[in-house]
C-alpha cells in the first residue's frame, strides 16, 4: 500500500503540476517560435490567421519568438472576451515612449486607460458627436470637398488627398474647433507627418515580439521611427501652442480645451490623475491616427466600388434622387428613408479597414472558452473572418448590399457586421466615422457620376503592407450629375 500511495501521490502531484491548457496551434520552434509556419503561408496576415483558426479551432494561439499571440476568431467567443478587462489592455508601444513618455485612449491600459476613456467618451458626446452640431461641420466640410472635386473637371484624379484634407479638417474641428484651409502650411505638415508616423507603424509591432531592437536606434529603421516621431512630436506642439492662446479656462470649445481645463481641475482638487500634458498629446494624436487612415480608406473603397459596380451607383443615385431630390443635399437625417444607400454602405464595410482591429493584450491571467490565457499574451481579433465567414455571409467575397436588406427592402441590423469592434475597447469615434462616411458618400453621389478613367477596367485589389487593408491607389473621373 506503501507504494501505491506513493504512486497515487505522484500521480497527484504531476496533475497538479501539469501546466494550464493554453489554447491549442502550430508546433514552436525554439527562439522562433511559429514564425516560420506563419511565413510560409502565402497572402495577408489576416487570411493567414483564418486558415490557422479553420485547423485549430476559434481560439488557437502560438509564440512569435518568446511573445505568445492568442487569436479569437468565433463572434461569440470575441463577445465574451471583449467584455473581460482582463483582455482589454494594450501591448507597450514601447518604442513610441523613446520620445516622449504618455498615452493617449487608444494606446493605454489599465487605470490610466480607465480615465481616458471615459473622459474621452464623455467630452465627444458633449461636443455632440452624432448629433446635429457635428453634422453640420461634417455638411460643410462635404461642401469644400465637393469644390476641390468639381475642380478636377473631367481629368482623371486619385481620390485619396481630397478625401483626406476632409477628413482630417473633421478631425482638426473635434480636437481644435476649427478647420484648416487645404493649401495651409501647418495642415499639409500635419497630415504629412501622420501619414509618415502610420507608413512607419510595422516597426512598432515588431518591438513587440523582439524588445530588444528599440534599443538598437542605429539601425535606420528604427532611426526613421524615432525621426518621424520627433517630427510628429513639434508639429502637434505647435499646433497646441497656437491652440492654447484663444483658450479661456473653464470654457470649452473643443476636446483640448475640455482636457486642459480637466487638467486644471485635477490639479486644484489636487486628485490622482492621468489627464497630463504628455496625455494630451497622445490624446490628440492618437484621435487623428485612429480617425483619419480608417475614414479615409472606407470612402475610398466606397468610390472605387461605385466606378467597379455603376449599377449599385445609379441605385443609390435613384434612391436619393427620389427621396431627398435635387435640390439639397443628402442629411444624415435621411438615413432611415435611404435602407439602400445605408446597404451600400454598410457592405463597402465589409471591406474591413482593420482586419484584425488593434491588439490587445492580457493584462492578468484569465481563462476563455476553457483555455488558460496568460498575462502579457498578445490577443488578435480576427474581424476580418467574422465579416467574411461563409456561414454567416453567403458569397462572402461578392459585393452585395442586398445582404443588409429584408425581402421589403428594409436595412436589416445584422449583430456579426462589427467593423468597429466590440465591447469595452469599441470604436471611440463610431458614432462620429458612421455619420462622416454617410455625409460625405451621399454628398459625392448626389453631385458626381463617378467612373473609371476611358479605357480602365476598376481593380479591387487591396494594398496590405500597411497597417490598414487600403485600396491599392487608383483613378477616376468625376463627371458632376447637373
Ligand atoms: C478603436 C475601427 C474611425 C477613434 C477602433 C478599433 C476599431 C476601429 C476596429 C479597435 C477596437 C479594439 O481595439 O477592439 C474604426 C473604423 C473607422 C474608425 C472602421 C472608420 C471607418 C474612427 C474615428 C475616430 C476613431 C473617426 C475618432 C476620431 C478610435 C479610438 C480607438 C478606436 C480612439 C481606441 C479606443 C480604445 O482603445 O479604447 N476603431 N474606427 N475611430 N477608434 Fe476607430
Amino acid at each position: 500500500t506503501g507504494i501505491l500511495g506513493l504512486l497515487i501521490f505522484t500521480v497527484l502531484v504531476w496533475f497538479l503540476r501539469r501546466p494550464k491548457k493554453l489554447p491549442p496551434g502550430p508546433w514552436s520552434w525554439p527562439l522562433l517560435g511559429a514564425l516560420p509556419q506563419l511565413a510560409m503561408i502565402e497572402g495577408p496576415a489576416y487570411k493567414t490567421l483564418t486558415k490557422m483558426g479553420q485547423r485549430f479551432g476559434p481560439v488557437f494561439s502560438f509564440n512569435i519568438f518568446n511573445q505568445l499571440v492568442v487569436v479569437l476568431q468565433d463572434y461569440d467567443v470575441i463577445k465574451t472576451a471583449l467584455d473581460q478587462n482582463a483582455l482589454s489592455g494594450r501591448p507597450s508601444f514601447e518604442i513610441s515612449q523613446l520620445t516622449m513618455p504618455g498615452k493617449g485612449v487608444l494606446s493605454a491600459s489599465g487605470e490610466p486607460w480607465l480615465e481616458l476613456r471615459k473622459f474621452s467618451s464623455t467630452v465627444l458626446r458633449k461636443l455632440g458627436m452624432g448629433k446635429s452640431t457635428f453634422e453640420q461641420q461634417i455638411a460643410t466640410e462635404a461642401t469644400y470637398l465637393l469644390e476641390e472635386v468639381r475642380k478636377q473637371g473631367d481629368e482623371s484624379f486619385d481620390p485619396r488627398n481630397v478625401i483626406e484634407n476632409a477628413v482630417a479638417n473633421v478631425i482638426c474641428y473635434l480636437v481644435f474647433g476649427n478647420r484648416f484651409e487645404y493649401t495651409d502650411e501647418r495642415f499639409r505638415r500635419l497630415i504629412d507627418a501622420i501619414n509618415k508616423s502610420l507608413e512607419n507603424g510595422g516597426v512598432a509591432g515588431v518591438v513587440e515580439f523582439l524588445p530588444i531592437i528599440s534599443k538598437l536606434t542605429f539601425l535606420p529603421v528604427v532611426k526613421r521611427h524615432i525621426d518621424n516621431n520627433l517630427a510628429f512630436q513639434r508639429m502637434m506642439g505647435d499646433l497646441l501652442r497656437d491652440h492654447e492662446e484663444g483658450y479661456q479656462r473653464g470654457i470649452s470649445r473643443d476636446f483640448t480645451d475640455a482636457f486642459r481645463n480637466a487638467m486644471a481641475e485635477k490639479e486644484h482638487t489636487g486628485e490622482q490623475t492621468y489627464l497630463t500634458p504628455n496625455n494630451l498629446f497622445y490624446s490628440v494624436s492618437e484621435l487623428f491616427g485612429a480617425g483619419m487612415e480608417t475614414t479615409t480608406s472606407t470612402l475610398r473603397w466606397a468610390l472605387l466600388y461605385m466606378i467597379a459596380y455603376p449599377e449599385t451607383q445609379t441605385r443609390v443615385q435613384q434612391e436619393m434622387d427620389r427621396v431627398v431630390g435635387r435640390n439639397r443635399l443628402p442629411r444624415y437625417t435621411d438615413r432611415p428613408s435611404l435602407p439602400y444607400t445605408q446597404a451600400v454602405l454598410c457592405e463597402v464595410q465589409r471591406e474591413l479597414i482593420v482586419p484584425y482591429a488593434l491588439p490587445h493584450k492580457c493584462t492578468e491571467d484569465t481563462t476563455l472558452s476553457g483555455y488558460h490565457i496568460p498575462e502579457g499574451a498578445i490577443i488578435l481579433i480576427n474581424l476580418w473572418h467574422i465579416l467574411h465567414d461563409a456561414d454567416e455571409w453567403e458569397d462572402p467575397m461578392q459585393f452585395r448590399p442586398e445582404r443588409f436588406l429584408d425581402s421589403e427592402g428594409r436595412l436589416l441590423r445584422r449583430e456579426k457586421f462589427i467593423p468597429f469592434g466590440l465591447g469595452r475597447r469599441v470604436c471611440l469615434g463610431k458614432h462620429l466615422a458612421k455619420m462622416e462616411l454617410f455625409i460625405v458618400f451621399t454628398s459625392l453621389l448626389h453631385q458626381f457620376t463617378f467612373k473609371p478613367p476611358e479605357g480602365v477596367v476598376a481593380s479591387l485589389d487591396a494594398n496590405d503592407g500597411g497597417i490598414t487593408h487600403a485600396p491599392v491607389a487608383y483613378t477616376l473621373i468625376a463627371a458632376p450629375r447637373d
